[in-house]
């Protein structure tokens, strides 16, 4: 006689793996380009693509470049695009006054991205660090990264950029109680309909070395960012930091990176139930691009997995560089 579980063969599981039209039928999780949020960096100029050495297949973008991009992205279904500025060196200082310049490249970018293609949604990021002269996402006095002025100078940022006609702002500084002071000045200056995602559970990371290439800031940024985003080795803080951010008026957050950390992303979405995101980092995007260039994984494969993941994980959308190149292939 062989030995086999009492249940055999009443649950074969793999009868609903053996074939395309089965396993359609019983997929628990979909990804679709509305779950895409698009990445980009903007620079100076006119007419201007440059590579990102470190991110293969991102470019910085002047700002009709950029205008044009988001056209490509509204075609391909693509509903956001968010922007990070590469800003001139010469632009940075210690006040950081350039973050609420009306006339800033994001802001730029932005008014030309509502102007020429309304139906994309824009998304600009809070934080110092692209205008300060220390690198950090806030300012430095001592040595020490300050909260409460970084976050009245973060509310400037702030309601500049939802002047300019941003439909989501997303603080990714980390400094306790922005959320709030930005809400709160939302409502005061008529932006009651302007939402805010926030970079809830931000980890201090190794993953965002090519971001910081991206945006310049690699060579400025003196120390780590410890102090302010997260301890890899944490999880109770992450569900903490959602709750608080909520509670001042966040309408949805993030969690960043992104597959690392898919372990707080269900935490989040099991305990609150709220729009939650995922930041599928540069460093991430970097690693399956540098695999799949040297033949030793299928990129395409391993974009589509890693996309998948998030929403199976409990993601309402993900952040990724990949956004119109995963967008083409599901077209
Ligand atoms: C900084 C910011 C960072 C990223 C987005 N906003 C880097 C950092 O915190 O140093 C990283 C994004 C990426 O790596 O793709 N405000």
């Amino acid at each position: 006689m062989t030995l086999t579980p009492a249940n055999f063969p009443t649950a074969r599981l793999r009868r609903t793996r053996q074939s395309s039209a089965i396993r359609g039928l019983v997929r628990e999780n979909t990804l679709t380009v509305d779950d895409l949020i698009w990445p980009v960096f903007v620079r100076d100029g006119d007419g201007v693509e440059e590579p990102v050495p470190s991110m293969p297949g991102v470019f910085r973008r002047s700002v009709d470049k950029i205008v044009e991009a988001a056209r490509e992205a509204a075609d391909l279904g693509i509903p956001v695009i968010c922007l990070f500025p590469y800003t001139d060196p010469a632009l940075k200082t210690e006040d950081c006054a350039e973050a609420w310049n009306p006339d800033n490249l994001s802001n730029r970018a932005t008014r030309a991205i509502k102007a020429a293609v309304p139906e994309i949604a824009v998304m600009t990021d809070i934080a110092l660090d692209p205008y300060n002269i220390h690198g950090h996402d806030g300012f430095v006095e001592n040595g020490h990264i300050i909260n409460d002025r970084t976050v009245e100078a973060l509310v400037k940022q702030a309601l500049s950029q939802a002047e300019a006609g941003a439909d989501i702002l997303g603080p990714s500084d980390m400094m306790d109680g922005r959320i709030g002071a930005i809400r709160i000045a939302l409502e005061a200056k008529n932006h009651q309909n302007v939402t805010i995602m926030s970079y809830a559970a931000k980890y201090a990371s190794a993953f965002y070395g090519p971001f910081r290439d991206a945006v310049g800031a690699s060579g400025a940024l003196k120390g780590d960012k410890t102090t302010y985003q997260m301890d890899p080795a944490n999880s109770d803080e992450a569900l903490r930091l959602v709750a608080r951010d909520l509670s001042e008026g966040a309408d949805m957050v993030m969690v960043k990176p992104g597959m690392p950390y898919l372990d707080i992303c269900r935490r989040v979405k099991d305990e609150f139930g709220v729009p939650t995101f995922a930041y599928q980092v540069s460093g991430e995007y970097a690693m399956i691009k540098a695999a799949a260039q040297n033949g030793w994984i299928d990129g395409d494969r391993a974009m589509v997995e890693s996309l998948m993941a998030f929403k199976r994980a409990g993601c309402d959308g993900i952040l990724s560089y990949f956004a119109p190149e995963v967008a083409r292939k599901m077209g």
